[in-house]
């Protein structure tokens, strides 16, 4: 019952996240590494999404002061699209949902024996063989019908473990490192991930993990029996 209630929990707020993540993206879909980026700044890579893909003009900059040589400021040629502040209010509020979820989800797996029992796979599933034969099972169209786990395929396992133990704590992190106030107490998360933007680009690229991971793991539904599926993911059974 509660990795049940937890996961759905996890789920709900992930959704919203990936949601109001991709407002935040679409006001700055610059990607940079290091401590420092903005318009200015040659980035990593850029996002083609939104409105201010692509939307950097810069005019002569204007000087500060009546003087050759002095500091100068640089004018925009497009007003960007700016309208996020709601989405990182929904973001922070979500992200609380998600964090307590996580930290319940995760004592409850340890502590009752879950995670070791149905999540982590066992030394004698790893054999390359095992995977491969479950890569081509879900190859197959139409998929046969599947019960609901667990016991979970292995396939199943490595995608659940590299979620639960490696994806989702990672978006916390770096989430956190981008908070000024939690890097100020805790300096080591920026020496971790190496700055606050290259924190925001791991954050990115864990989200498009989870946001693939979550496409596929609604595709399995529709393709395995979604009605004995989702009765097993909210009755256990
Ligand atoms: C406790 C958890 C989390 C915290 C504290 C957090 C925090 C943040 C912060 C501070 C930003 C703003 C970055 C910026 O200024 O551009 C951000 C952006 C974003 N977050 Fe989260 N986040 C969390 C979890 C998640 C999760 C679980 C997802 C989705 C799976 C997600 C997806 C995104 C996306 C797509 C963006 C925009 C990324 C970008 O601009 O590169 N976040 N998050």
């Amino acid at each position: 019952m509660g990795p049940r209630l937890t996961h759905w929990l996890i789920a709900l707020a992930v959704m919203v996240l990936i949601y109001s993540g991709v407002i935040i993206l679409m006001a700055h879909p610059r990607h940079y590494w290091g401590t420092a980026g903005n318009d200015l700044i040659e980035p990593l890579f850029e996002v083609p999404l939104g409105p201010n893909y692509h939307a950097i003009g810069w005019t002569r900059g204007t000087p500060f002061f009546d003087c050759t040589g002095g500091p100068e400021t640089a004018n925009r040629l497009v007003e960007p699209w700016n309208k996020n502040g709601w989405a990182r209010s929904l973001h922070f509020l979500a992200a609380w949902f998600f964090l307590a979820g996580l930290i319940v989800y995760l004592a409850i797996g340890l502590f009752t024996g879950h995670a070791r029992k149905y999540l982590l796979p066992q030394r004698s599933e790893l054999g390359c063989k095992n995977p491969w034969h479950d890569v081509r099972a879900h190859l197959h169209l139409p998929m046969p019908s599947a019960d609901p786990g667990p016991p979970y395929s292995i396939l199943q396992k490595l995608a659940y473990a590299l979620v639960v133990f490696v994806a989702l704590p990672l978006t916390f992190l770096t989430g956190i490192t981008m908070s000024p106030a939690i890097s100020a107490s805790y300096p080591i998360l920026l020496d971790v991930f190496g700055g606050t933007q290259s924190a925001r680009t791991i954050h990115f690229f864990t989200f498009a993990f989870l946001a693939v991971f979550v496409l596929v793991r609604l595709a399995m539904i529709l393709l395995t029996g979604p009605a004995r599926q989702l009765r097993g993911m909210i009755l256990g059974r």
